[in-house]
């Protein structure tokens, strides 16, 4: 790994209670400043427009004065840097990390207590953390609140999810940040667990857009020994407050010096396409700690899922019968669906078509009592049901070049699984497992801790470090939203963390703008396992009496594959439904997931996005284009396209009279050759998406 790396450093001594560091490319600007009181603020203008304005930074701790007054400047150093660093996999090969940076050293006049706030300024937005140095005069502390506001100047167009501490699992809201309402909208989000949000608090990353049309993205960077921030909105005067998740009693963070807080981040851009492409996050998380990441490998898979959540097959053997007793074979229900028999079914599948890896679920005891019984010794992880026979499927697995991944449903019970891992990461390397799909459903057992607080957040990242012992990749389900940790610890590999496809399947669904908005949210901070590639779209192809789908068409759900960037996906359908229609499901079994470069062509948040990515140390590129309801035609210049070279483009477009709600299925499939010349016409139907392929032609 090379490191491109200037630092100036400029000491400045006393230069009153202001201060001010500018991005690289000069359009943004950060000011700081103390005010008579000693409380520090931060504003933010781009292009010499005020974007934040005068924000109130501090931190509140319980049993102790405050850390958001008396303050003094002891001192302030400007510098700069400018890395390259080449991630493990990625939607690039190489990440430009190029900032500005200002640190403030606070004393208290009081207490003497001693706080830094340390400003990055990168050409895409800012970012900034609390750093509490070690020192006599603050040990061991107790976060009660966090001051930090983001105050905005107009009524934007937000992007929000309700605040709630369990789950993100939501429909995006789009409203103007005066209507933002919890109780207004439909807080099912189909999986039965929300702690309910106060009135107007939201999750980030919040996307927005101002009415002069400039993109404001409002996230967090390195989530380590920390809660979760969600915000408080103030609509009337379009203010936002950290809100950090408490714990069980009400606390938000046990913490010792020296420690950090996360990065708070605002990104800022008059061009959407530049917050889709950031690399921000990823920046402001710390290198890799992995020495050797010869095992972190892109997986594409298929599994034992699906079937499960369309109703065809169950999770637990014995049916609602509260069987325990499994070495004496209670009556299986017949509806199981980790037999031995349909694995090998599954892996035959893989091999054939040559995909990675065969994921299956329901394959361990403990489904008769899993979500909502509220049972803590529920999973053990690493005892079969009878009719799946780990032995001799890994075996067989091997024998035809597949890798098995292993499936780790805790239902909540999180000491439980802590108290199992290594035994069950043991099964894993027993049989040759590289990957585990963790989930995290229903309310986390024994002592209710919410998904977003500190313990919780510490649990995930303790999993993702313990599998790297194992040489293990983790695919979390269900857990808080990632922000960036993949970089420190590139076995983490995926994340659902979001609204997935499967919500399709059994609820109200995802809306046909879901997918424009998440590349601007939930994947800022690291790959999501949304799991596409739905090809029967309708339920009532498996029960007459359902009206739940995919809201989506079948060529959409190809060029998810593109614009859900992960190197973890999923061909999520029944396989006799890809049987069906193999031209299409070519395109699956072709699309890589691993790039040298990514160029975002077209991007509107809730709208659209169109992306074009040239797959690692290879000459091919796959675009994907998708839109919302709204039927969309644009014409792409494929002008990154190596020059001089000839290239076979074959497009899996919807047909003209598709459309994701009446005619979902009908797509069509034509082949251009095309040079870094051409112009490539996509017609998009309501719902839709376009899938290329690009092939260089000797
Ligand atoms: C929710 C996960 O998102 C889904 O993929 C999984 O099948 C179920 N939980 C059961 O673990
Ligand atoms: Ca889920």
């Amino acid at each position: 790994m090379k490191y491109l790396f200037s630092l100036i450093l400029l000491f400045l001594f006393n230069l009153g209670n202001a201060q001010s560091v500018q991005s690289p490319s000069g359009k943004i600007d950060l000011n700081f400043k103390l005010a008579a009181n000693g409380q520090p603020f931060y504003s933010v203008n781009y292009k010499n427009k005020a974007v934040v304005l005068e924000s109130a930074l501090g931190i509140k701790l319980k049993d102790k004065p405050a850390l958001d007054a008396n303050f003094e400047i002891l001192t302030s150093k400007t510098s700069s840097f400018n890395e390259s660093w080449k991630p493990v996999l990625g939607e690039q090969a190489s990440i430009k990390n190029h900032y500005n940076e200002l640190t403030v050293s606070l004393n208290n006049k009081e207490t003497k207590v001693k706080m830094n706030i340390i400003f990055r300024v990168f050409d895409e937005g800012v970012a900034f953390r609390y750093d509490f140095p070690k020192q006599a005069e603050l040990n061991y502390f107790i976060i009660s609140d966090e001051v930090t506001q983001f105050n905005l100047t107009e009524n934007n167009k937000v992007f929000w999810l309700p605040g709630d501490f369990d789950s993100n699992e939501y429909e995006y809201n789009e409203t103007n940040f005066s209507e933002i309402d919890n109780t207004k909208i439909n807080m099912n989000n189909g999986i039965g667990v929300k702690s309910i949000p106060g009135k107007f608090m939201v999750q980030t990353p919040l996307m927005m857009k101002a009415p002069s049309g400039l993109y404001l993205n409002i996230f967090e960077a390195a989530v380590v020994n920390y809660p979760v921030m969600h915000l408080n909105a103030d609509v009337t005067n379009y203010k936002l407050k950290a809100e950090l998740v408490p714990n069980a009693i009400g606390d938000k963070a046990y913490l010792q010096t020296p420690s950090v807080s996360p990065w708070r981040t605002v990104m800022i851009s008059d061009d959407a396409r530049d917050i889709v492409a950031s690399k921000m996050i990823l920046n402001l998380n710390e290198p890799s700690k992995l020495e050797d990441t010869s095992w972190i490998k892109p997986m594409k898979y298929v599994g034992i899922w699906w079937e499960m959540h369309v109703g065809k097959s169950t999770w637990d053997y014995a049916g609602s019968q509260n069987a325990t007793n499994f070495a004496d074979a209670p009556k299986a229900s017949g509806k199981h669906g980790a037999t031995t028999e349909n694995t090998k079914r599954y892996i035959d599948f893989a091999a054939k078509n040559g995909f990675d890896g065969v994921l299956v679920e329901g394959w361990n005891v403990g489904w008769e009592d899993w979500n909502g019984n509220w049972k803590e010794e529920v999973f053990d992880f690493t005892t079969p049901y009878p009719d799946f026979d780990i032995a001799v499927l890994s075996a067989y697995a091997k024998e035809k070049n597949v890798k098995m991944i292993m499936h780790h449903e805790t239902s909540g019970s999180v000491s439980n699984y802590e108290r199992h891992l290594d035994r069950a990461f043991d099964l894993m390397k027993k049989y040759e497992y590289p990957a585990v799909k963790s989930g995290y459903v229903g309310k986390i057992i024994p002592r209710g801790e919410f998904h977003d607080g500190q313990s919780m957040v510490n649990h995930f990242n303790f999993v993702v470090k313990r599998a790297a012992d194992y040489k293990i990749m983790i695919n979390s389900h269900e857990s808080s939203r990632p922000t960036g940790f993949g970089r420190t610890y590139p076995n983490y590999i995926a994340a659902e963390a979001a609204r997935g496809n499967e919500f399709n399947a059994w609820s109200v669904g995802n809306p046909p703008a879901h997918e424009t908005i998440l590349p601007f949210t939930r994947q800022l901070g690291g790959p999501m396992d949304y799991t596409p590639g739905i090809f029967e779209i309708k339920m009532s192809y498996y029960d007459k009496n359902k009206t739940e789908q995919v809201h989506t068409t079948l060529a959409k759900q190809l060029a998810l594959y593109v614009t859900m960037y992960s190197p973890l996906q999923m061909a999520a359908d029944l396989l006799e439904n890809y049987e069906k229609y193999p031209d299409a499901f070519q395109f699956i079994k072709d699309v890589e997931m691993d790039w040298d470069e990514s160029k975002y062509l077209e991007a509107e948040p809730g709208d659209y996005v169109t992306v074009a990515r040239k797959t690692k140390g290879k000459e091919t590129w796959f675009l994907g284009a998708i839109t919302d309801e709204n039927a969309r035609t644009s014409e792409i210049k494929v002008d990154f396209l190596t020059k001089g070279k000839k290239y076979k483009a074959i497009i899996y477009e919807d047909a003209k009279d598709a459309d994701w709600k009446n005619n979902p299925i009908a797509y069509k499939i034509r082949t251009m050759t095309v040079t870094s010349k051409s112009k490539v016409k996509l017609n998009l139907a309501p719902g839709g998406g376009t899938a290329i392929s690009f092939e260089p032609i000797k």
